[in-house]
């Protein structure tokens, strides 16, 4: 009964992002839209498959955490839902999707529990990505000291006072010591919980620089210039 009640709260939810996400932009150019798009015959889900546009030399990113323990986390990058419940690539625990930060193809998607597989797969991380993350139900588990110390390493500055069911969202990148500025959390608190034991769902967008081979970031390059 719990979690039909909890579907039913995030299907409300999910239909109220969509009539948001319709309404910000004008119904002209909604439905412009969905013509030009290539697939015109399904329905578009979420929202991150109605791409913010971004400036030239950045990538659309798009991430939204679990809704408590039941619908799992999405993560859409330059426009195209990457992990997803649908895509059936998405676990309880950490989600993660890296990038190649200069042509934006996915090198890897990712999830896990498990520390010690956390630690290996982000010591396997070269420089030059983009790194987005996504929290389903508990991220805690696989976050020690060391794995916490890498997330400060790509960026974040939220992740030392992630606690257990606390809903978390990142978008970070590897060797580039820039801090990131799409990064949320929200708290498990009783007293602001939306949902029965866990925080509300999180979402950030954005246009993230692209990077350049050696992990440098050519936006900030050219703005210090000018
Ligand atoms: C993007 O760059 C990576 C790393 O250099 C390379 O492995 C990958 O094939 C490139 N992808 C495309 C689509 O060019």
């Amino acid at each position: 009964m719990k979690q039909q009640v909890l579907i039913l709260v995030a299907v409300v939810e999910v239909a109220i992002l969509i009539v948001w996400g319709i309404s910000r932009k004008s119904f002209k150019g909604y439905f412009q839209e969905q013509v030009k798009s290539r697939d015109t015959t399904r329905p578009k889900p979420t929202r991150h498959d109605f791409s913010i546009e971004c400036p030239a030399d950045h990538f659309a990113i798009y991430i939204r955490s679990g809704f408590a323990n039941v619908i799992g986390p999405t993560i859409g990058f330059d426009g195209k839902s990457v992990m997803s419940p649908v895509k059936n690539n998405v676990r309880h625990g950490l989600n993660i999707a890296v990038f190649d930060g200069e042509n934006g193809s996915v090198e890897n998607t990712f999830y896990t529990q498990n520390s010690a597989q956390l630690l290996i797969f982000l010591q396997s991380l070269r420089p030059g990505l983009i790194f987005l993350a996504a929290s389903f139900d508990d991220v805690t588990a696989p976050l020690t000291d060391e794995v916490r110390k890498l997330f400060v390493g790509m960026g974040s500055t939220l992740i030392n006072s992630v606690n257990h069911r606390d809903g978390w969202v990142f978008a970070g990148s590897t060797g580039t010591r820039m801090k990131s500025v799409f990064e949320k959390q929200s708290v498990n608190d009783e007293k602001t919980n939306v949902y029965d034991g866990w925080p509300v769902s999180l979402e950030v967008e954005g246009c993230l620089p692209r990077l350049t081979a050696d992990g440098s970031s050519r936006v900030t390059e050219t703005s210090a210039g000018s």
